[in-house]
């Protein structure tokens, strides 16, 4: 799981301090996904020499190599490729060495950044140990590298000339199995990349002048080219369905070459500050650029049904929604967002006066849902904790049963699944690849797939039948905050539209909309509390080692979801504890010492939750208590952080916050860098 970024101008004049600048900037947006250690190449003196830089640590680090470096900064490159990379380590430890680019040889013939993991390498790499092979590093990524140079050169050998680019790529990549995503550059092709991908997010973006008007770029099949040398690994096999393809490329009205730049990455956030207009390479596309043009290639399958169009699409994102703006981290801002992405996860879909719920992407499902035997929730993590806090009012409403499964256990226990399940998929980046895999299992298995995402044109919401975009906005720091709360309330929303259909819920469905509307300015009150919690953060839990968070019912999920952004982000421990499960053991754990958040709203368990209070106060317990503002009846010994009260399935949305802001100080004061905390990246990409 890493970010990779690549920067190419066609007949467009850049100084090398540009392009390093650019290189260096994408992959600071594609940080999130990875920071173990980062790197980039370009040319050097001419285009048949490649410089690598790598460096351990955050892009900061890699900035300062590459200024060390003995480059010609202001010399001019009216055309240039040049890739980059950010690593989230899987395979080897972080350091110099397995850092991304790697190369096939010395000569940096081809060097290759990559996202995703490949399974077989260990196969690929023995067969090119044998062949003469010497690996640099301990990782996967090395082998497409060396593939690609042994690829080139029994081309060479057999006497079949010009290769292009692309077709080399194409019989690399059917070597190899897993997920990437990958971007090549080579010294025996100056100026073009070839960027790959199956299962792992990539995207070209697009800058032209006004002119030049391109809004699609064909993928066609031609028939098989002979050509193509045999499979490394089963020499024998027969000639793989690889296909030489054709596509409409960016040339103008005239035929002949205009000025371009693309820019290749991993997520939109490290594209928009260039240029809006994007296009997404689907699963098995390769993508060539050269001289200017982009083409797309694809590997045959007899099954496939993948569009042969992809569409250059306008961003929506603005380059102030991914800056801090005045916030010290990126989780912070997200936090403090929070009044505003409720909001938008509603903006036109939610008509308060009359009551009504419209999300136009399930529509034409509406029917099939309402049918189904039962719905399976299915996500990983703080989207999981989402799909737990409204499931219970999701069965009210709907009256079909929910379970809710995290994705990868799912997929361990081979979870029967019929073709009159709904499952949905939630998931605020739309590429993790646990929730992915869940997805193709059930889709398989013929069941209805509805995504919840925040990723506008992600694998999930790419794969599914139909689905709601939450429109949270984008998010950067690790820990996931707005979008829990806007995938709580897109839940919601789904099942007071799924609902209703039944006049039964009419009173229900109305409370519950008209508490919708009053949740941003609700919101806005509990984060005023910002800094009595701060100095709760300081004063009290900071230097404790554990932390334990009760509560039941609705706030069952508030207490899970605590819990995670208290130890992801601040490395204190810290549980959530369902204070029905109390008794039957964590209340050993209970002592004077034991520091303990209690969350006690009103609602119909309140009675419950007073007596795991009591049970807690009993054995000298100290709990600091999440209430309602006006709940005069918690006595005033008592610590308390209040919250207005609303209606009680829409109550997680307001306690989640303080907790949330907890986690945040509690890191701060940990020294921790809250938006990348160790050992997690934003995207997991990887099973
Ligand atoms: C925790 C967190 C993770 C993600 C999980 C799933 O703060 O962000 O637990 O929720 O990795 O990610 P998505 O929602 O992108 O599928």
């Amino acid at each position: 799981m890493c970010g990779i970024f690549a920067y190419l101008n066609f007949l467009v004049e850049k100084d090398r301090r540009f392009i390093l600048n650019t290189l260096l900037n994408g992959l600071s947006r594609l940080e999130y996904r990875g920071y173990d250690s980062a790197g980039l190449a370009v040319d050097g003196a001419s285009a048949e020499e490649i410089v690598v830089c790598r460096e351990v640590g955050k892009v900061v680090v890699l900035r300062k190599l590459v200024e060390s470096q003995a480059f010609d900064f202001d010399q001019t490159l009216v055309s240039h490729a040049g890739i980059a990379h950010t690593r989230w380590a899987t395979h080897g430890q972080p350091t110099s060495y397995n850092a991304h680019p790697h190369r096939s040889s010395e000569k940096h013939e081809f060097t290759v950044v990559h996202n995703g993991i490949i399974t077989n390498y260990k196969e690929i790499k023995t067969v090119l140990i044998n062949k003469g092979y010497k690996f640099e590093s301990d990782t996967d990524t090395e082998v497409v590298a060396k593939l690609a140079h042994y690829v080139y050169e029994s081309h060479k050998s057999n006497n079949k000339a010009n290769v292009t680019f692309s077709d080399l790529v194409k019989n690399v990549v059917k070597e190899l199995e897993g997920a990437f995503a990958l971007i090549f550059k080579s010294t025996h092709f100056p100026n073009e990349v070839v960027a790959a991908r199956r299962g792992s997010p990539l995207l070209i973006g697009v800058k032209t002048s006004n002119k030049l008007k391109v809004d699609f770029v064909d993928v066609e099949f031609a028939s098989a080219d002979p050509e193509m040398r045999d499979g490394l690994l089963a020499p024998e096999a027969p000639l793989p369905n690889y296909a030489r393809t054709q596509s409409r490329a960016f040339l103008s009205e005239s035929g002949l070459p205009q000025p371009i730049e693309f820019f290749i990455a991993s997520d939109p956030s490290a594209v928009v500050e260039h240029t809006k207009r994007v296009l997404y390479l689907e699963d098995d596309d390769i993508a060539h650029i050269c001289e200017g043009e982009l083409r797309i290639h694809r590997l045959r399958r007899d099954d496939d049904n993948t569009p042969m169009v992809r569409s250059i699409q306008t961003l929506e994102m603005e380059i102030a929604e991914i800056m801090k703006g005045s916030f010290d981290h990126f989780m912070q801002k997200e936090i403090f967002e929070q009044p505003e992405s409720f909001f938008n996860t509603m903006r036109g879909r939610v008509n308060f006066e009359e009551h009504k719920v419209t999300l136009g992407g399930l529509k034409a499902y509406l029917s099939t849902i309402r049918r189904c035997r039962r719905i399976v929730f299915c996500a990983c993590g703080t989207s999981y904790h989402s799909c737990l806090a409204t499931r219970a009012i999701f069965e009210e409403l709907t009256e079909i049963p929910v379970s809710v499964e995290l994705a990868s256990d799912f997929l361990d226990r081979k979870t029967p699944i019929f073709r009159d399940d709904v499952c949905v998929f939630v998931s605020q980046s739309g590429e993790t690849a646990d929730t992915i895999l869940a997805l193709r299992y059930c889709l398989e298995r013929g069941a209805l797939c509805v995504g919840v995402t925040n990723t506008v044109g992600s694998s999930i919401s790419r794969e599914t039948h139909c689905g709601v975009h939450i429109n949270a906005g984008p998010e950067i720091g690790v820990a996931s905050t707005k979008a829990y709360t806007s995938q709580f309330i897109a839940l919601v929303m789904m099942a007071i539209q799924l609902s209703e259909d039944r006049s039964s819920m009419t009173n229900r469905r109305n409370e519950v909309i008209d508490e919708l509307q009053q949740l941003p300015s609700k919101v806005k009150k509990v984060l005023e509390q910002d800094a009595s919690l701060k100095q709760l953060a300081q004063d009290v839990l900071h230097k404790e080692k554990s932390l334990l968070i009760m509560g039941r019912g609705f706030q069952n999920a508030t207490c899970l979801e605590g819990a995670l952004k208290i130890k992801e982000v601040s490395y204190m421990h810290s549980e959530g504890i369902l204070a029905g499960e109390l008794k039957h053991g964590p209340l050993a754990l209970i002592d004077e010492n034991m520091p303990v958040i209690l969350v006690m709203t009103k609602d119909s368990l309140y009675p419950k939750v007073e007596n795991a209070l009591n049970q807690v106060t009993s054995r000298k317990g100290q709990p600091i208590i999440i209430c309602n503002e006006d709940d005069t009846a918690i006595e005033t010994k008592y610590k308390t952080i209040r919250v207005p009260q609303t209606v009680d399935c829409l109550q997680g949305l307001l306690t989640i916050i303080p907790l949330q802001l907890l986690s945040y100080h509690l890191a701060v004061i940990n020294g921790v860098n809250v938006d990348f905390p160790r050992n997690l990246a934003k995207s997991v990409t990887v099973e």
